[in-house]
């Protein structure tokens, strides 16, 4: 019997105060292929990118982890891991919003890398100001 090894999608991202945003992108990344692997940035990695997480890594962890199109969710602590994850999950296609297109064209070497179009509108950024001008009222 011949049995089809499960085509593993991979993507990353703070995911920090879950948004429809995110949700869309998660369920388009997953009907891509069988399987959806998540590199959530660490803590200290969203620091060093100059972002201040409101919820923490265990947090963020355990939300998506509940997400019914989430399958695994790893850490990412640095920029250059992502060719090792690759390799390591035997991922097929590497998937990101297209506010980076071009940005991981390296690692078509690797797999196919596709740049999906993001949810208009609605950003970690904008809720966190948002929230921050409610306050102020
Ligand atoms: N994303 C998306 N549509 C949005 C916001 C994010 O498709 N409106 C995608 C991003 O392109 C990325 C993933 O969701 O592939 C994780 O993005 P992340 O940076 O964690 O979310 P943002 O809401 O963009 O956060 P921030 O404002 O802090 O940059």
């Amino acid at each position: 019997m011949n049995v089809r090894r499960p085509k593993i999608i991979i993507t990353y991202g703070s995911f920090d105060v879950l948004h429809r945003g995110h949700i869309n992108l998660l369920r388009r990344a997953r009907a891509l292929g069988d399987k959806l692997y998540v590199g959530l940035s660490s803590d200290p990695f969203n620091h060093a990118k100059g972002k201040l997480s409101v919820f923490p890594y265990r947090d963020r962890k355990l939300i998506l982890e509940n997400l019914k199109f989430v399958d695994r969710v790893f850490k990412e602590s640095s920029w250059s891991q992502k060719a090792r994850d690759i390799k390591k999950y035997q991922a097929d296609t590497f998937v990101i919003g297209d506010d980076w297109r071009g940005k991981f064209d390296e690692l078509k070497k690797l797999c196919r890398v596709v740049y999906l179009s993001r949810t208009g509108g609605i950003s970690t950024t904008k809720i966190k100001r948002r929230i921050a001008a409610l306050h102020r009222i």
